[in-house]
């Protein structure tokens, strides 16, 4: 098939069965921006909401029709038609809620990251195996369609064998919308270079070796790195690097990524962080060393990393559900996401280079 014809990028599926009832714990910013619509579109069921914060909560149960506002999580999980529950509450307060929410047996979907400990995040995953129950993190990135594009020319073989990976992100990120964030110890790596982290795993697979170089900048408002600069190492070859500067004040910003492999390159903008939190398409292309080396193939893409890679996820659970599966951001394999994120702080605090699989 000519490459022009190839259809490369796919919205997330939906499964045949997504009327599950889904409890929603934490009415935030990423609730109210990126789940809520994405499960509007999608024709999600969302019954219900809690959030610490009653007027959070009742504002966005009036904004997306939802039906009940709880007065307290055992109210969330008292009611026997949640059958999924989405907890999207700072990290430190995840732990507790899912550990609640495995004692009463449901699947959940938990934010990224799932927890700001290793071992709270691996207590979380051995609870739920015990108790047979599937658990997703929201590390929609894959579904971001670059990422996903991406990641659709690897399976059918178009950029040969990869050689360099590049996500490069420069932009003036504002945290002080999220004031336990500017007081957070940790930051860029644990809050926002996790995407990029998931995604090149999603991508490449699980690195050998890991360096971070990081740090702060002097007017920065943030307790915490917004600068840091990730260097994935496999032994296959392969160089992958993350870069991420939370503080280009300067207007000309960027966020792009490069795929190189021996077979072809794909390049491509990532369109929410150019316009965040509403976003702008992305942009790909693609070029064959062998088919035309002189030509670019556009990839033509409407759907958004906001909403619509945040049908991904939820989308990817309930197909598990359903099919006795493993979804796609199972939090077991969130884990080796966890370690290269430790081997990562490790790394920036040693300066020494990091196997991840140390990490445990
Ligand atoms: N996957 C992504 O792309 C993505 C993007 C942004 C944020 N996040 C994650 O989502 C989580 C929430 O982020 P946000 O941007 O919505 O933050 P936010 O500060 O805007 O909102 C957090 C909400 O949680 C509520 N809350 C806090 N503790 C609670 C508790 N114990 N029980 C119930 N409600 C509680 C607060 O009242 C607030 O309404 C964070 O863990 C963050 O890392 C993920």
């Amino acid at each position: 098939m000519p490459l022009d014809e190839l259809s490369l990028y796919e919205s997330p599926a939906i499964p045949p069965k997504h009327d599950y009832g889904i409890g929603i714990i934490g009415a935030g910013a990423i609730v109210r921006f990126a789940h809520l619509p994405a499960y509007r579109k999608a024709g999600f069921n969302v019954i219900g909401i809690y959030d610490k914060s009653p007027e959070a909560a009742e504002s966005a149960a009036v904004e997306f029709d939802i039906p009940t506002v709880y007065n307290g999580i055992d109210a969330l999980l008292d009611d026997p038609r949640v059958e999924i529950v989405d907890i999207a509450v700072p990290a430190p307060f995840q732990p507790e809620i899912a550990h609640a929410v495995i004692a009463t047996g449901r699947p959940m979907l938990c934010q990224k990251p799932l927890a700001e400990s290793f071992d709270e995040a691996k207590a979380i995953v051995t609870a739920a195996e015990a108790a047979g129950l599937k658990i997703a993190v929201n590390q929609q990135m894959r579904w971001e369609p670059a990422i996903a594009t991406t990641r659709a020319f690897i399976e059918r073989g178009l950029l040969g064998e990869p050689l360099v990976s590049t996500i490069d992100v420069s932009i003036m990120l504002g945290w002080e919308a999220w004031p336990w964030l500017v007081v957070s110890e940790h930051l860029d790596l644990m809050y926002h270079s996790i995407h990029y982290q998931d995604a090149t795993r999603f991508l490449f697979g699980m690195p050998d070796r890991v360096f971070t170089s990081g740090g702060k900048f002097p007017d920065q408002p943030e307790r915490a790195e917004t600068r840091t600069h990730t260097i994935f190492e496999y032994d296959s070859g392969l160089t992958a690097m993350v870069r991420s500067n939370n503080w280009n004040w300067t207007g000309d910003q960027h966020a792009i990524c490069r795929f190189e492999g021996s077979e072809g390159r794909i390049e491509g903008t990532l369109g929410l962080l150019y316009n965040y939190p509403h976003g702008r398409p992305d942009t790909i292309r693609y070029m064959s060393k062998k088919l035309r080396p002189d030509h670019w193939f556009d990839v033509v893409v409407e759907d958004l990393w906001i909403p619509d890679a945040f049908i991904g996820p939820m989308a990817s659970l309930m197909e598990a559900i359903q099919t006795d599966g493993v979804p796609v951001t199972a939090a077991r394999d969130n884990l080796d996401t966890l370690r290269t994120l430790f081997a990562a702080y490790r790394s920036m605090e040693t300066h020494r280079v990091v196997a991840p699989i140390d990490i445990d």
